[in-house]
């Protein structure tokens, strides 16, 4: 059966959860209150909707419609300076030596991210051209851990779910894979990616002896 290979962006291959994480900080410090590393966990694979609306329950503040809308857009203006000079030197080691080895064999690619700014970055670092399809924050309307980015990116590819291999960071990308049925790599702490199917801390340790086996399978 025909394969498909499905990337999240943000901390599998980018590390952009450290500029999303500032641009969070500068908010609620704005409000009066601290946002920790540890905070930040929760929000990764999160819409932006859901990681404001956590961010004020953290700092116990209520918010009018407009107040929401306006921290929604400061806090994307802010994001967009920190990625404004991203380049290849921030794509994670060995992502692309895997693109690479998919696109020699004719593997159909997607990416699966939650991020409404998924194209500029990729883009930004010179990828783009490995995707064959895009699912992210624009074309979705339920957020991680519901499966409808990774079905739509399936379907895009014109892949069986089930046929499809899915690289994620955070726990809600995880369950949104097996959701879907599909193969879930988790790429970082074993611990707290422990539903998936296959754990790696980064792409150095995924050989390409490896991807062959779950293009075989
Ligand atoms: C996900 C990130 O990929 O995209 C989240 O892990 C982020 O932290 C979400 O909130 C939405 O991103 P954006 O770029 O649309 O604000
Ligand atoms: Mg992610």
């Amino acid at each position: 059966m025909k394969k498909g290979f499905i990337f999240d962006l943000d901390g599998v291959i980018v590390d952009t959860a450290k500029y999303h994480y500032l641009a969070w900080k500068k908010l609620a410090n704005e409000l009066g209150f601290e946002f920790t590393k540890e905070q930040n966990e929760l929000f990764k694979g999160v819409s932006r909707k859901r990681c404001l609306e956590i961010l004020l329950e953290i700092g116990k503040r209520e918010a009018t419609q407009k107040e929401f809308d306006t921290w929604m857009v400061e806090k994307n203006v802010d994001y967009l300076k920190y990625i404004e000079n991203m380049d290849a030197s921030e794509i994670l080691p060995d992502v692309t030596k895997v693109l690479s080895f998919l696109k020699e064999q004719n593997i159909p690619i997607a990416l699966g991210s939650a991020s409404k700014n998924a194209q500029p970055i990729l883009e930004k670092v010179g990828l783009l051209h490995y995707f064959d399809a895009i699912v992210d924050g624009n074309n979705v309307t339920k957020a991680k851990p519901d499966p409808e980015v990774f079905l739509l990116a399936a379907k895009q590819l014109g892949v069986n779910a089930a046929d499809c291999v899915v690289f994620e960071d955070a726990v809600a990308g995880v369950e949104a894979a097996n959701a879907a049925k599909m193969i879930s790599i988790g790429i970082g702490d074993q611990k707290i990616l422990s539903e998936a199917v296959h754990n790696f801390n980064d792409f150095t340790e995924i050989s390409t002896d490896f991807i062959q086996e779950l293009i075989d399978k």
